[in-house]
């Protein structure tokens, strides 16, 4: 395999264990637990002002840090993204500094494409012929995209509620696609996990690229802290605020804000805040109940319009809220009208499209700085988790709402 030079396997999250990649490939073959990348960090010769050297044009460019050569990548082009200064949010919230990482310039328009990278990099190196997942949409947009660019077979699985781009972009990409249909009620996550489940029993040489099953999805995604580290100059802002559904991004950030502490380019990690809808919030809830796992919620309990963090069963909760307490941040829920309407505020007042899902962080940032949590002095970091284009439906209907609610007002 391709792997870089501080690489040394794959560490089991829950015994410990470390495993050779070659023959590790998923969950912990000891105890199922989540697997996790692990590095001689003695063995990392890299530096900021290496860096600084470097083109600022993919995530590859710190590959040191990752598990593959850049040389070896299934790569679009991912990463690199803009950290924009938003003055009008600032003084909005009656914060110092407010800046959005757009993830929506990524190749398919969300930062799932950092993941999928990664994840297909890996099924290549192992020869996989087939790779499977189920989603929310996003996910499974960037898999079919990076399967596509790697010439593998894709499977992807999908709730009916998941997008309309999503689904067509899925098939665009050449990937087969399964819509699980709603048993009773809505079609969640959960039906489209169960579809999955039994077409990976029937195929058990397919990979997984699917949340935490793969090991190397929130290894791509951790590039977003390296990445904002260094355009605020390795000074970690006071919060960043992430749209929070299965925690691969929250959890991948603040393991890289972890390295590059322990390697000295930072002096203190990224405070880390998980912001949810409150129709479906079981990080916020655990947080708030000062629990080390989640409560699962059932799917019929899910009431969002958000689909990316309408995830009732989180199955990495304790590792996200361990890095939400280890890192000093915290965890916040709005309903889906503040939501959206944050949505509205932050294309109007600043020109950005955030997309449903991803104005979860524009609305926390608001309650966290009504509540005191932010202050006048902080640099406060919205992690744009995807284009608003995604999701032009879930947003126009609630500018007509909104628009019908003041005109029965004026009338
Ligand atoms: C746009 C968007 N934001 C956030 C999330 C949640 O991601 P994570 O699993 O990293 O919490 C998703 C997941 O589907 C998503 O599509
Ligand atoms: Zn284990």
């Amino acid at each position: 395999m391709h792997t870089t030079d501080a690489f040394v396997g794959l560490s089991c999250v829950d015994c410990g264990e470390t495993f050779d990649a070659e023959t590790a490939t998923h969950r912990c073959p000891d105890c199922d637990g989540i697997l996790d990348p692990a590095y001689d960090y003695d063995r990392i010769d890299l530096t900021p002002e290496d860096l600084q050297a470097r083109p600022f044009d993919s995530m590859w460019r710190y590959e040191e840090l990752l598990p593959f050569t850049s040389g070896a990548a299934v790569s679009l082009g991912e990463g690199a993204t803009p950290l924009v200064e938003c003055p009008g949010l600032a003084e909005a919230m009656g914060v110092g500094r407010v800046l959005l990482k757009d993830e929506g310039m990524n190749p398919t328009g969300t930062f799932k494409d950092r993941g999928q990278a990664a994840a297909m990099t890996a099924a290549r190196e192992h020869g996989a012929t087939d790779v499977a997942l189920n989603s929310a949409g996003n996910a499974g947009q960037a898999a079919a995209a990076y399967a596509a660019r790697a010439e593998l077979d894709a499977h992807v699985y999908l709730p009916s509620r998941s997008g309309f781009t999503q689904k067509a972009m899925t098939e665009v990409h050449g990937a087969d696609l399964t819509v699980t249909d709603p048993i009773d009620g809505n079609s969640q996550i959960g039906d489209s996990g169960r579809a999955y489940a039994e077409a990976m029993d029937e195929n058990p040489d397919w990979y997984s690229a699917k949340t935490f099953v793969t090991p190397y999805r929130h290894e791509g995604k951790k590039t977003m802290a390296l990445e904002v580290l260094e355009q605020l100059d390795w000074e970690a802002p006071d919060a960043v605020v992430y749209p929070t559904g299965g925690g691969v991004g929250l959890v991948g950030m603040h393991k890289a804000a972890r390295e590059v502490r322990d390697l000295g380019w930072t002096d203190d990690l990224i405070p880390m805040y998980a912001a949810q809808a409150t129709g479906c919030a079981p990080i916020v809830n655990a947080y708030e109940a000062g629990a080390d796992r989640h409560e699962p919620l059932s799917d019929d309990e899910i009431d969002t319009a958000c689909g990316g963090i309408a995830i009732p069963d989180p199955g990495a909760s304790p590792l996200i809220l361990e890095a939400i307490r280890e890192s000093d941040g915290g965890a916040v829920a709005n309903t889906d009208h503040e939501i959206l309407d944050a949505a509205i505020e932050v294309a109007r007042v600043e020109g950005l499209e955030m997309g449903a899902t991803c104005a979860a962080a524009a609305a926390g940032a608001f309650t966290l700085a009504e509540e005191g949590e932010l202050g006048s002095d902080d640099t406060v970091v919205l992690l744009n988790t995807g284009a608003g284009n995604k999701d032009v439906d879930t947003l126009r209907a609630h500018l007509g709402e909104t628009e019908a609610a003041a005109d029965g007002d004026a009338a």
